[in-house]
């Protein structure tokens, strides 16, 4: 990464930067920021955030970033290594409250209501807004239990055939159903990198969320289970909302519909995924998709 950066206006001027976002200059670097370039609005937001900071002590990572989240969309995280992709979408349903030196500020709202709000219940939160991670990270419990898990704690079963008919669907819906139906009772360690994967989505599905974010999930997975996890996020996406870091050009190309390019901590420019790709309107965005930098 280059370290100082003087941004040019941008290439397309019928983009006008968003009118809410105030100039601003980081402390720690001569790059100098204009404004988001691109539409940060959705039409029909499920989350939205304004003004989001985030510090890790006294180190800003993330610097007045607003944005929405639209309703059965998949918006894809672009940028540069660092530039506080994994930060800014761990707001959306609190992770960062897990780690202590970070503090979060700014509006950020699911469905109109801060999530940050004090009434709001963390647990539940991050049932409605549930997260996939880069390594699969199954419970040290059978493939069943890892899907059932979220649904008990959440008391959304009144009984075990429920229960089972959740898990069982949240399978299916997962892609996964066929290759483990025989061993529910295996421990969900004991399934492939893609299995372990799907497995996730599973028991992130299973707990019925409205937003699912995933970081780089297929970073560790081969072309064939990436495949197949890129067609069960255009399968999902009928039902959730979808926000996905990825540090692969052709993914963000190939599942979301728009793309939020960072760098530095900045949200520099954000657009419909085919304009962003083919047409980018900043000039950091274009270095960045062309492969110049990152
Ligand atoms: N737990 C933490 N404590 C302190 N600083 C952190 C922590 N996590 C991230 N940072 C810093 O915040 C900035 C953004 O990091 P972040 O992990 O969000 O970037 P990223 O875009 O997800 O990068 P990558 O593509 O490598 O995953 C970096 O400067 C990083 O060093
Ligand atoms: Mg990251």
């Amino acid at each position: 990464m280059q370290k100082s950066v003087s941004i040019e206006q941008p290439v397309m001027d019928n983009m006008q930067p968003a009118k809410s976002i105030m100039v601003q200059s980081s402390k720690d670097t001569d790059f100098e920021f204009t404004g988001t370039v691109g539409n940060i609005a959705a039409a029909n937001p499920r989350m939205v955030t304004r003004n989001v900071d985030v510090f890790y002590g006294e180190k800003q990572a993330i610097f007045d970033v607003s944005l929405d989240i639209g309703t059965n969309e998949v918006i894809a995280m672009i940028g540069p290594s660092g530039c506080g992709k994994s930060t800014f979408i761990r707001c959306l349903n609190r992770m960062n409250d897990t780690i202590e030196s970070c503090k979060v500020s700014g509006e950020i709202r699911l469905d109109d209501k801060s999530i940050y709000r004090k009434k709001q219940d963390v647990v539940q939160l991050r049932a409605r807004v549930g997260m996939v991670f880069q390594k699969p990270n199954p419970f040290p419990k059978s493939v069943y239990d890892n899907v059932a898990y979220g649904v008990r704690i959440h008391g959304l079963a009144s009984n075990k055939m429920e229960l089972e008919e959740i898990v069982v669907s949240s399978l299916r819906r997962a892609g996964l159903w066929d290759e483990v139906k025989d061993r529910l009772d295996a421990p969900g360690t004991s399934l492939s990198g893609g299995q372990q994967q799907r497995l996730c989505i599973a028991r992130t599905i299973a707990v019925n969320p409205e937003v699912i974010l995933m970081d780089e999930p297929c970073s560790a997975l081969d072309p064939i289970a990436t495949a197949r996890i890129e067609e069960l996020i255009d399968e999902l996406r009928e039902n959730y909302t979808i926000a996905i870091v990825t540090h692969s050009m052709q993914q963000a190309a190939r599942v979301s519909q728009r793309t939020a390019y960072f760098h530095l901590g900045y949200l520099v420019e954000v657009g419909e995924t085919s304009q962003v790709f083919t047409n980018p309107a900043h000039k950091l965005t274009e270095d960045y998709i062309t492969g110049r930098f990152g």
